[in-house]
């Protein structure tokens, strides 16, 4: 609890700080920027003369590290439908969201194990990139192709022990299936079949539902409306993008993955565990997924067009551009980075963003090299995007349907100071919730789950929204802290329909409803969210609203009068927890980095080798790495390896 505490005290003291920096870097893009949404450039250009993808051979047999595949018959996005989470499979939603009283849940939990692999020494896809380079340079001769240089693709074993790790950490009963997703190529030029990438020592033979190989055909997919007349099903799309060799592209397409468990755990191929876990070591119903972030690491905002600083290959223009895609919808903010380890999301809720911005993730399919286009970055995007909702659920709960008590969409001068009441002085004290691991322990016990082993969990969504501005009054007292509210500014009198009201204090003027949030926080107690929910005989409308899928606040959809249950299950839908692992990453940049190997994962739980080489490892440093997956898998074979 202390700890919790002090990260609580840390969170916010870093908040002040940050919002110093908040407007510099909010300015209005230059008027000459592009347009956004760019001009889809699938429609606009005619394709590279040359483009013939892969070079075709009529295999007469299926070579080693391959295996043929009937491809699909169309390409297009299917579309989107509201699916449960975890959270929401909980029985006792209301007793839980009002007051955090759990219930016995008697499903068992089951993730999806997600691997992303690109064999980066095979020769077939060598010279697939090297015609997509080649293609793509024909305009800018001697210029390199964004993203094509090599460090991105070399295979040092990464593969084969990650999912070892897997094995050895987490019990295979919590795994509904280990899916590994990888590139294809035609298998000839009648396109009846493709080859998909296996690699070597994988045992497909296996028939276990348990392992599943899918390519990248599988799971590519573009919005129709994006294709012109003649490619109705999106085919000479594919030949166009796929195989994919930007991981950003590969990544933004895993929501197209058919039938996903709810928990979706992803690790890239250099994504290591290295202590056993348990199920709230990813997303309990209760609690929800946990997330890991690095609360200390701001990303701000890129608008489309300008100019992007530092590495163009690297991860930070696709996170700044996600972010600004996140402020059009939930209001200007920085956000925090994701701490560089695998990955819990909840499938449905990745579904749904993906549905918002269709557009940006067709469009960063078609980059197939990493710094090319305006790229999204699904997992910050989902992460974001369901901590955004879970405040923006709360939000609406308590403006549009518990102050707004006879739902008629406008705010009675009664029911204007249900909304206010408390706010007069404008100093809303931070007080803090006092949860422990015990606590965590308890509640996860009467559902029964057991506690996370290598976890502990810092944020609660029931603790309101992480990222409060505020200041603090007392020096010496670190826990002294408040927000301001200005009530006049946040709820102008000339303003009565609750709507506008929602969106002013949501959206437009994002202080004034964090500082809302944390007054209706210590307004429900120790526990519970009950001071943001309409009472339980509110008036209810009949038809239940799916999200609304628009990409801007301005455009979002948001309906009075939805009572209760509705408010209780929007709110459940988007819980979350911030979580605190041991974690170690290393970036491999020169060969003897790997000496640094052992040492910096000695504690990690969880870990990431980034491979990002100059110059292949000398023989010494490769046994240093041998030595490493030794150490920690070597006496493991999975049931999944060829003998
Ligand atoms: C990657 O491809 C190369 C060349 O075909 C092959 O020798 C190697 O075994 C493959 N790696 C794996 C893990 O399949």
């Amino acid at each position: 609890m202390r700890l919790r505490r002090r990260n609580a005290v840390f969170l916010v003291v870093l908040s002040t700080f940050i919002g110093v920096s908040f407007f510099w870097t909010h300015r209005e893009p230059p008027s000459n920027a592009p347009k956004y949404p760019p001009p889809h450039p699938y429609l606009h250009k005619s394709p590279p003369p040359n483009l013939i993808i892969p070079p075709k051979p009529a295999y007469g047999e299926v070579p080693p590290g391959w295996r043929p595949f009937r491809p699909p018959t169309s390409y297009l996005v299917k579309p989107f439908v509201v699916e449960p989470t975890l959270t929401q499979r909980l029985a006792c939603v209301d007793q839980w969201v009002s007051r955090g009283e759990p219930c016995e849940f008697t499903e068992r939990p089951q993730v999806d194990v997600v691997w992303t692999w690109v064999n980066g020494s095979e020769p077939v896809l060598d010279a697939t990139r090297n015609r997509v380079v080649a293609a793509q340079s024909t305009t800018t001769a001697r210029i390199p192709v964004r993203g094509s240089r090599t460090t991105h693709f070399r295979e040092h074993g990464e593969m084969v022990n990650s999912m070892r790790s897997m094995r050895k950490s987490v019990p295979s009963s919590l795994v509904r299936k280990y899916i590994l997703l990888t590139a294809d190529v035609p298998a000839d030029d009648t396109e009846e079949l493709r080859l998909g990438s296996v690699p070597i020592w994988l045992d497909t033979s296996q028939q276990n539902d348990q392992l599943q190989v899918i390519h990248h055909s599988d799971v590519f997919r573009t919005p129709e409306s994006s294709l012109p007349v003649s490619d109705s099903q999106g085919l000479a799309w594919r030949d166009r993008f796929v195989p994919s060799f930007n991981s950003l592209a590969i990544e933004s397409q895993l929501p197209n993955i058919e039938n996903l468990a709810p928990t979706m755990f992803y690790l890239n191929d250099d994504c290591f565990l290295l202590k056993p876990l348990s199920a709230g070591d990813f997303e309990t119903p209760i609690y929800g997924p946990v997330f890991r972030i690095q609360m200390d690491l701001n990303v701000k905002s890129r608008p489309p067009g300008a100019p992007v600083r530092g590495d163009k290959e690297g991860e930070w223009p696709g996170l700044a551009f996600t972010n600004w895609l996140l402020d059009q919808r939930f209001g200007l903010r920085n956000r925090r980075y994701l701490s560089h380890v695998a990955k819990t999301l909840p499938a449905p809720i990745m579904r749904e963003a993906a549905a918002v911005w269709a557009a940006d993730i067709a469009n960063t399919a078609e980059a197939r090299f990493r710094g090319q286009r305006l790229q999204v970055n699904l997992m910050f995007l989902t992460t974001w995007y369901t901590i955004e909702k879970h405040r923006e659920s709360l939000l609406y709960s308590f403006i549009m349907l518990r102050a707004d008590a006879d739902a008629d969409g406008v705010l009675s001068r009664a029911e204007r100071s249900t909304l206010i009441d408390g706010l007069d002085s404008g100093k809303i004290p931070v007080a803090l919730r006092a949860s422990s691991a015990h606590s965590v322990e308890q509640n996860l016990r009467r559902v029964g789950f057991e506690a996370p082993e290598q976890t502990e969990y810092t944020w609660f969504s029931s603790d309101g929204y992480p990222l409060i501005d505020t200041v603090q009054t007392n020096v010496k007292d670190s826990s002294a802290q408040h927000c301001t509210i200005d009530v006049k500014e946040c709820f102008p009198s000339i303003l009565s329909s609750s709507l506008d009201i929602f969106k002013r204090v949501a959206f437009e003027h994002p202080e004034c409803g964090d500082c809302l949030i944390v007054h209706l926080i210590s307004r429900s107690g120790k526990a519970g969210l009950d001071a943001f929910l309409p009472p339980m005989n509110a008036p209810s409308a009949s038809a239940a609203q799916a999200p609304s899928l628009a990409n801007t606040w301005q455009d979002a959809t948001f309906f009075s009068g939805m009572g209760r249950e509705y408010a209780v299950n929007l709110i459940q839908r988007y819980t979350y927890v911030i979580g605190n692992s041991p974690m170690g990453f290393l970036a491999l940049r020169r060969g003897r980095d790997v000496l640094r190997l052992m040492d910096l994962s000695k504690s990690a739980a969880f870990f990431a080798l980034n491979d990002d080489l100059q110059r292949e490892l000398v023989t010494t440093e490769e046994q240093k790495l041998e030595a490493w997956y030794k150490h920690h898998w070597g006496g493991l074979r999975a049931w999944w390896e060829k003998n």
